[in-house]
């Protein structure tokens, strides 16, 4: 038998305005809570999970209500731990001890998504007897993550060294693979650590680990995600949705209830949700998610976006490269070129056109008005709607 603990604590504040209105873990990837997708794929390669714990310091009671139906569905049991206040990655595993002290625990950060085999990377943490292995994976650029020294084709780690930000040290480390943010770990992983403290497992307890040479990595490519930043969201969104259609051998996911005009151009891949309805002429997709109940109305065009619940999108609006919160409305014949996240509930009036300059990503916080006049106002002073 083997535990699991999730961190899903953190602000998610890389990922404003959409997570003003939703925890970060609770982010709908392809329609489904994010944390809820990083639960299934752990159990769907590990039948012998006996719990999971999911680490939170804020917002615990909407995780909490939504995880206790979640719970019977995914058949094994889940503990919603609120810390009050942020202990760090390493003061949450500590937290949660007592769960977890009994067995081996994977522990996940709640942000990535990965398709790699849970199986494969306990046969070789058993094989190794390592009191941690962590998942590694090679990236173009180390210095937002943990990097993992190794010598040779060995898996041992000589060295962890998180967040190499000078150039001098990203030249260091960048031919190394960092830390994609999967640990198995064997109980005595606690007596590193002091309980009632704020501790990163990154920078407190792994690198004093890897000194004693009781770290390996479990090396893998392929799918790795993580959701940090809205472009990253807008692209995760879509690799995971490619992923999920080979999986069913299908080129787009539409719910039954979706109801979709004969005369509507659907344009794989693309995921609608529940009670999405799409108008004449319109073009959805390619790389297009719709929340539940979003109605896109006549002759509208989506490409490349992101939709949480309850949008409507009126006739003729063209929207490409955008992330939706949930209840956004844009009026007739509204532009809308991103990179751009807009929060819940904000309102774009009739012919509003809004585009973005590649170098940066427009951002509307949530219950704003977008005007032609406001929009001309955020250019000028080259600043994002607030
Ligand atoms: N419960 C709890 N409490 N969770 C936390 C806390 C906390 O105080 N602080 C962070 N977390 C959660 C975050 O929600 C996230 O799921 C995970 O821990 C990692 O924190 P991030 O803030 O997302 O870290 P990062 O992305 O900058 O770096 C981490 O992930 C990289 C891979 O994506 C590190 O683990 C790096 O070494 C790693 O390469
Ligand atoms: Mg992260």
């Amino acid at each position: 038998m083997v535990n699991a603990i999730i961190l899903a604590g953190g602000y998610g504040t890389r990922l404003r305005p959409i997570t003003c209105s939703i925890p970060k873990p609770m982010l709908p990837v392809i329609n489904k809570p994010l944390l809820s997708f990083v639960i299934s794929r752990l159990l769907g390669d590990t039948p012998d999970l006996k719990r999971v714990v999911i680490a939170v310091n804020y917002r615990a009671h909407e995780i909490e209500a939504y995880f206790e139906q979640a719970q019977k569905e995914l058949g094994c049991e889940i503990h919603v731990v609120d810390e009050k206040k942020p202990m760090g990655t390493g003061g949450a595993l500590k937290y949660s001890q007592k769960l977890l002290e009994d067995d081996s625990t994977f522990m996940l950060n709640g942000d990535v998504v990965t398709y790699f085999s849970y199986k494969d990377m306990h046969a070789q943490h058993k094989r190794t007897k390592a009191l941690a292995t962590i998942s590694a994976i090679r990236v173009e650029d180390v210095s937002r993550y943990g990097v993992l020294v190794s010598e040779g084709g060995e898996t041992e780690i000589r060295e962890f060294y998180e967040k190499p930000r000078t150039t001098e040290l990203i030249k260091r480390y960048s031919r190394y693979p960092v830390n994609a943010g999967t640990y198995l770990l064997e109980p005595a992983i606690f007596d590193y650590m002091e309980p009632g403290q704020k501790l990163s497992i990154e920078k407190d307890v792994f690198p004093r680990v890897a000194g004693e040479g009781k770290a390996h990595k479990f090396e893998f490519s392929g799918i790795w995600k993580d959701f940090g930043l809205p472009d990253e969201y807008l692209a995760g969104n879509f690799i995971i949705l490619e992923e999920e259609l080979k999986r069913l051998g299908k080129d787009s996911i539409v719910d039954p209830s979706a109801s979709i005009d004969s005369s509507a151009r659907v344009i794989p891949p693309v995921c609608l949700d529940a009670g999405v309805k799409v108008g004449r002429d319109c073009t959805i997709g390619p790389r297009v998610v719709l929340g539940r109940n979003c109605e896109i109305g006549e002759g509208a065009s989506i490409q490349d976006s992101v939709f949480l619940e309850n949008c409507i999108v009126d006739a003729r609006a063209e929207i490409s490269q955008a992330i939706l919160g949930d209840g956004v409305k844009a009026g007739v014949g509204v532009h809308l070129a991103g990179p751009a996240v807009l929060g819940s509930n904000v309102y774009i009036e009739d012919q509003v056109t809004l585009k973005s300059s590649q170098a940066q990503t427009i951002k509307v916080c949530p219950w704003v008005t977008l005007t032609t006049e406001s929009v001309e106002h955020a250019k000028n002073d080259g600043a994002f709607v607030h």
